[in-house]
């Protein structure tokens, strides 16, 4: 028997995460307004609502919203007090997200912030708007780097930091790469790794969004 791992992924949706109106809109709002569908996968935005409710999250910063997919999936972990803050360039998908998260009946939670999210970041740093409980950093990745040392910054100690897409089909091994978005993410993992207020590790991914991979850290306690 043969089977592909995004049937398989499928098949995992259909028993553990089934029907859901709101999200199913949400791509579908998504696929109409233009946006690309570079969301993460059902099973990985359970996963990201998973380890949220595990903490207790009741702050989260999300860098990079698309259309609010993997936000929804998110902001749904929150308690009643609780608060999602996202950044996000475009303010197109930043229309479309709050469209999404509005209809998801989530939307008073979430507050989104359009701009470079570098310079977001740094005013929110100036401002001291910490401590979040978790950061889950999926923008453009050349800026990985600066992303990690400001949630690094805004985060408490036991947050969780996760980084989508540092696997990319195994091209982060390539030592010899010049695209922008793999050396972005290799000076990542040697920024994670000579930091010692983290614990770190990456899991490769495979399924409905192909071979790819998220790195996760626990910020030390001091
Ligand atoms: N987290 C989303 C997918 C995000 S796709 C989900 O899983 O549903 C990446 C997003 O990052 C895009 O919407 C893109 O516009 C945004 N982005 C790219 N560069 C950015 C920047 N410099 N600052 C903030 N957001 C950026
Ligand atoms: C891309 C970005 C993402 O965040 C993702 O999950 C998949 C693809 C991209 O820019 O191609
Ligand atoms: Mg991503």
């Amino acid at each position: 028997m043969s089977v592909a791992s995004a049937e398989v992924d499928a098949w995992i949706a259909d028993r553990l995460i089934g029907g859901d109106p709101a999200l199913d809109k949400a791509l579908a709002r998504n696929a109409a307004e233009g946006l690309p569908a570079i969301d993460v996968s059902a099973a990985q935005g359970k996963l990201l609502h998973v380890l949220a409710r595990s903490i207790g999250a009741w702050r989260i910063l999300e860098v990079g919203t698309l259309g609010g997919y993997s936000t929804i999936w998110l902001a749904r972990a929150l308690p009643d007090h609780g608060v999602l803050v996202m950044l996000e360039i475009d303010p197109h998908h930043a229309e479309v997200a709050r469209a999404n998260l509005d209809a998801a009946g989530i939307g008073d939670k979430v507050e989104i912030r359009v701009g470079p999210a570098v310079e977001t970041l740094s005013r929110m740093e100036t401002e001291s708007e910490g401590p979040f409980d978790l950061v889950f950093i999926d923008a453009d990745k050349p800026n990985n780097v600066a992303y990690l040392k400001a949630a690094l910054a805004l985060a408490r100690p036991g947050a969780l930091i996760i980084v989508d897409n540092v696997v990319r089909e195994g091209r982060v091994t390539d030592a010899s790469s010049t695209d922008a978005a793999i050396l972005g993410t290799r000076a990542l993992f040697d920024v994670v790794a000579a930091e010692p207020r983290l614990t770190a590790t990456a899991i490769q991914t495979v399924g409905a969004k192909g071979w790819d991979g998220f790195m996760i850290a626990v910020v030390n306690d001091e």
